[in-house]
């Protein structure tokens, strides 16, 4: 290689001219290659050729950086390096006889995109809308061979189209955002053919952008609370909304005026399902407003109900004293709480007042009485009802009489009976039955059967801290003289054996038969004595 001898620049305007004008006839410069395609700052080599015998001039003219390589008798080679755009360099000569001419060739430069880029998504997309995709690529030539398209996963969403001449290429495609989409990824792909010239295919693909999609229905989340809530109780409040996707996104912000609530979530297919508890405490009476608001994607749906906190203590029900004797004045009062208004079960009917009272006088049938006062109280348009119940305790007694132990039972014997027999009083009596005589227990209660020894008078005395009262029983039991007995006296008389057997049977029957009349005649004063007015 011989250095490239230093050679006067040719002025622009001759090259123009010699580009222009064609050669005569006869004298041919060739260039080779006469079309290249090369990477972006590669470099080539060019050979120009004349085809004159004796050639005056011959050389490329380019703004190129070149450097003879080589050359022949008619033919010089150079190497064009750092090209950086497309260019057309000619060689040119002349001859010896003045002819002149020029051969053009094409130098074409490639290089891939400097940015291939896809715009962000929306961070959520609702599904239904329209979604714009837009890939940016920025450099990359030639600009002919450059198509771009855009992907979602490996799946093409447009045509490859061509990038245009413009330095930032703009592609887009329009999808309409569907469920299925959340989740997948879109992407931007640009493909340099250059296999025609026998280069290949080259692609640059951007990052990938992931899509969320989303459905928040446009109706309002479904609010189930109390709308009144009573102090010192807990009441739960749940918070449902349906038709989400995806559901697991979906959050739930659910408060009682600024308080919030941390409910329990739970979630379904696309439905969701939020539980929380509320606590009324004291000091918090009022209406509240109770709030839940779900939110999907960048959208967001609230309910709003109000839970009106309330305190309703029961009415103070108090008698002057719950323990009194018979003929004691007693006083009955109730008294509201603020607010509420009061009505005694027992007393005159009145519209109800803030405070009730009455006043009674203790009788034995007040005993174990219970008043009841009850109290209402209107919170949030609902009528509430609270109670209090008071027992009055009269001391009185003890009472036995005709009525709570009757003082005459006849039975016959064998039969099954009941014996009633009772004391009344408050404190309760004790009672004690004892017979005439032998102060055998009077039997209270079934008698399965009666017997005969239970007949006779018996005194019967009820005690307690009162004092003591008596009654009297009398139980007769009546029975059949014995059959066997009188069958034996009559054989005794017919048969006319034993006489004496016979006779003491029958004095014995005799005696028997008369003291039971005289029982009887007994018991008669005695139950005439008890019915007697005393
Ligand atoms: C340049 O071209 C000429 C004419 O075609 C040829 O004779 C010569 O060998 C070529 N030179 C090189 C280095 O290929
Ligand atoms: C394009 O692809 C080529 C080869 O695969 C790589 O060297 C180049 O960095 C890529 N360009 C961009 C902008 O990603
Ligand atoms: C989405 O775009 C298509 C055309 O690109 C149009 O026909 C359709 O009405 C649009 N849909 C909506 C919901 O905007
Ligand atoms: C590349 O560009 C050239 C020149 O514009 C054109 O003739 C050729 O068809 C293109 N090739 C492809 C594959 O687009
Ligand atoms: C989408 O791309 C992300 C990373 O950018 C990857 O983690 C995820 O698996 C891809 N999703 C799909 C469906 O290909
Ligand atoms: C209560 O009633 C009894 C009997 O009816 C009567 O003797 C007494 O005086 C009354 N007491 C009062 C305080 O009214
Ligand atoms: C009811 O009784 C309680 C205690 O005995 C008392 O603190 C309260 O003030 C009373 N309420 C009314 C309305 O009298
Ligand atoms: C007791 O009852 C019997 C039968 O019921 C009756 O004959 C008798 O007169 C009564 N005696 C008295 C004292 O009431």
């Amino acid at each position: 290689m011989r250095p490239v001898a230093p050679r006067p620049p040719l002025p622009a305007l001759l090259a123009l001219l010699w580009a222009l004008l064609p050669g005569p006839g006869g004298a041919q410069t060739s260039v080779h290659p006469k079309a290249v395609i090369i990477p972006r700052g590669g470099s080539v080599v060019v050979n120009c050729s004349t085809s004159c015998e004796q050639h005056k001039l011959l050389g490329l003219e380019t703004v190129l950086n070149k450097k003879e390589v080589a050359s022949g008798s008619n033919w010089e080679t150079y190497e064009l390096s750092s090209v950086q755009e497309d260019t057309t360099p000619f060689c040119y000569s002349t001859c010896n006889n003045n002819e002149q001419s020029q051969a053009i060739m094409s130098l074409t430069v490639y290089w891939l995109p400097e940015r291939v880029e896809l715009a962000p998504l929306p961070p959520w997309q609702p599904v239904g809308e329209n979604l714009t995709l837009r890939c940016q690529v920025a450099g990359g030539a030639p600009r002919t061979n450059l198509s771009v398209m855009l992907l979602q996963g490996e799946k093409l969403l447009s045509l490859p189209q061509p990038a245009g001449a413009t330095p930032v290429a703009e592609v887009t495609a329009t999808v309409l955002a569907r469920r299925d989409d959340h989740g997948t990824n879109f992407s931007c792909r640009t493909e340099l053919d250059l296999r025609p010239q026998g280069l290949g295919l080259f692609q640059n693909s951007s990052v990938p952008r992931q899509l969320r999609t989303f459905v928040l229905p446009e109706v309002r989340p479904h609010l189930a609370a109390p709308k009144i809530l009573e102090v010192g109780t807990r009441a739960s409040v749940t918070c449902t909304m349906d038709g989400l996707f995806p559901v697991s996104e979906a959050q739930v912000h659910l408060a009682l005026e600024d308080q919030r609530l941390e409910p329990r979530i739970d979630r379904s297919k696309d439905s969701l399902l939020a539980t929380a508890r509320v606590e009324a405490t004291p000091g918090e009476e009022g209406s509240h407003p109770l709030t839940c608001a779900v939110s999907l994607g960048n959208q967001r749906r609230s309910t709003q109900e109000y839970v009106t906190i309330y305190s309703f203590p029961a009415p103070n029900l108090t008698l002057s004293e719950s323990e009194v004797p018979e003929g004691t004045e007693v006083s009955v009062e109730c008294k509201a709480h603020a607010g509420a208004a009061v009505t005694l079960s027992w007393g005159p009917d009145g519209s109800p007042l803030p405070r009730a009272q009455t006043t009674l006088n203790a009788t034995a049938e007040d005993d174990g009485r219970e008043f009841l006062c009850s109290a209402m109280l209107v919170v949030a348009g609902e009528e509430l009802h609270k109670h209090k119940t008071q027992k009055l305790s009269v001391l009185h007694g003890p009472r036995l009489d005709q009525e709570t132990c009757p003082g005459n039972w006849t039975w016959e014997e064998d039969t099954p009976q009941t014996l009633r027999c009772q004391a009344l009083g408050n404190p309760t009596p004790t009672l004690a039955c004892r017979r005439e005589g032998d102060r055998a227990l009077l039997p209270i209660g079934d008698l399965r059967p009666v017997t005969r020894a239970i007949s006779g008078t018996y005194v019967c005395r009820a005690t307690s801290s009162r004092g003591a009262v008596t009654h009297e029983v009398v139980v007769n039991v009546i029975y059949r003289q014995s059959n066997l007995a009188t069958i034996l006296a009559v054989a005794g008389l017919i048969v006319g054996l034993a006489g004496t057997v016979g006779l003491a049977a029958y004095l014995y029957n005799r005696q028997r038969k008369i003291r039971k009349y005289k029982l009887q005649k007994a018991q008669e004063q005695a139950a005439m004595k008890l019915n007697s007015p005393p």
